[in-house]
């Protein structure tokens, strides 16, 4: 087991009607005014936000507003959100949204007491604690960024999508209520449940030996996920099962799941250079198609991992033959997102062979060469496992 540090200073409050708490819980930690944070529009018709500003106002709380954070958030918006925190004196920032919002709302936080350009951070990883402290309204249940320590914001002017780790920017309040969820078209319940799962993919294979305290909570969330994700594609009002998912999606990714682990994380950069050369590409999907190609890849490398993951998850039965067991594991994780109605191929997302070669530059400097831990790969490794999975 490795060493590690974890933080979590993320005070949940969780089920119906939790979003009606908003301004009564930053008001008892002394928040004046928020910047109310939100994305296109799907909060604003649902009728959420006017419901948060309603529960800011009784509670005395003032607030400033910045909608239109697109999926994948770029920087642009994010330097508007630091302008106005620093021209109206902001003191938290409360995002109503998914890991897009989350995500802007993070960056946001970081570069509002900061004289330099808040791009500074994603691009030098700088450490700083002098962050804005963030509360979050969970209206999607994928990127886990509602306790997670990490953003990822685009900036399109560079072509680049990058991500940002620290634990002073993990929200300190989210208000989690699977009755919001209930409005999520399919295809977003889809790629959330994806994402969510491919967290814990990416925790379970590196390359330390069993660490069986957080295998067994990992390989128990894979199995919920799994068991819970038809129901809430056929039933999607149903609330326990939009429960468990919601909550499932953020134990996949604060951080335990992979506690004394190495973690991997190569799949993740390769889908973010996806979605930052294509914005339309939802992170989800993307990883619907990397996941499985990268999985064919290195499988050699430890097949029996991979064929304790298929028994485990799939309740795949041993044939024998360790190898063909790991890619029985590999076609039931295909098998697992197709189901879902995600992409099982790049070119569905309109991606091309000619594409491959524009990400290698931005995937070298986002990830550094060798990347990932199961396997060390390189760029030739990389352009590789692009092309399987074309
Ligand atoms: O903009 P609106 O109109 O609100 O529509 C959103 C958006 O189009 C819609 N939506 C959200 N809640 C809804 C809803 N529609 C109806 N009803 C609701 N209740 O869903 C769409 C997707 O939203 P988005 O926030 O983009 O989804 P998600 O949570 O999947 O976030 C994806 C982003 O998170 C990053 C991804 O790279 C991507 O940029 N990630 C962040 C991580 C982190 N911070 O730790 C880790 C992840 O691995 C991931 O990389
Ligand atoms: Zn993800």
């Amino acid at each position: 087991m490795e060493n590690f540090e974890f933080v979590s200073p993320t005070h949940f409050v969780f089920g119906r009607g939790a979003e009606e708490q908003v301004g009564a819980k930053l008001a008892e930690r002394g928040a004046r005014r928020v910047l109310l944070h939100y994305g296109g529009r799907s909060a604003v018709e649902s009728g959420l936000i006017g419901r948060v500003k309603a529960s800011l106002d009784a509670a005395g709380v003032a607030c400033v507003e910045l909608g239109g954070v697109r999926p994948n958030p770029e920087v642009g918006l994010v330097r508007q959100g630091v302008a106005l925190c620093k021209e109206h004196g902001i003191d938290w920032v409360l995002a109503v949204g998914g890991g897009s919002v989350i995500d802007s709302a993070k960056a946001i936080a970081v570069g509002a007491h900061y004289a330099g350009d808040v791009w500074d951070f994603f691009e030098t990883k700088q450490p700083t604690d002098d962050v804005l402290p963030i509360a979050v309204v969970l209206t999607i249940p994928a990127a886990g960024s509602e306790a997670s320590k990490n953003a990822v914001v685009s900036n399109d002017a560079l072509q680049m999508k990058s991500g940002y780790p620290n634990n002073a920017q993990r929200p300190k309040l989210a208000f989690m209520n699977p009755e919001l969820t209930f409005t999520l078209p399919e295809y977003q319940t889809a790629a959330g449940i994806t994402d969510m799962f491919c967290h814990l993919l990416e925790r379970f294979f590196d390359d330390v030996g069993a660490v069986p305290v957080t295998d067994n909570l990992n390989l128990s969330l894979m199995k919920t996920v799994r068991a819970e994700a038809p129901r809430v594609m056929v039933e999607p009002d149903n609330y326990d099962a939009r429960a468990n998912i919601m909550w499932a999606g953020m134990l996949c990714h604060q951080g335990l799941a992979g506690a004394g682990r190495h973690e991997d994380w190569a799949t993740h950069g390769l889908e973010h250079e996806l979605s930052a050369l294509f914005p339309h590409i939802t992170h989800g999907a993307g990883l619907a198609c990397m996941f499985p190609a990268w999985m064919e890849y290195v499988h050699g490398e430890n097949p029996t991992r991979f064929a304790f993951y298929g028994r485990e998850v799939f309740g795949l039965a041993p044939t024998g033959d360790v190898d063909a067991d790991a890619l029985s594991a590999i076609d039931e994780t295909r098998a697992f997102f197709a189901s879902l109605g995600m992409p099982t191929t790049l070119a569905e997302l309109g991606v091309g062979e000619g594409d491959i070669e524009k990400m290698i530059p931005t995937l070298r400097a986002n990830k550094g060469e060798p990347f990932g831990s199961f396997k060390k790969l390189t760029m030739d490794d990389a352009r590789e496992i692009y092309r399987l999975a074309l």
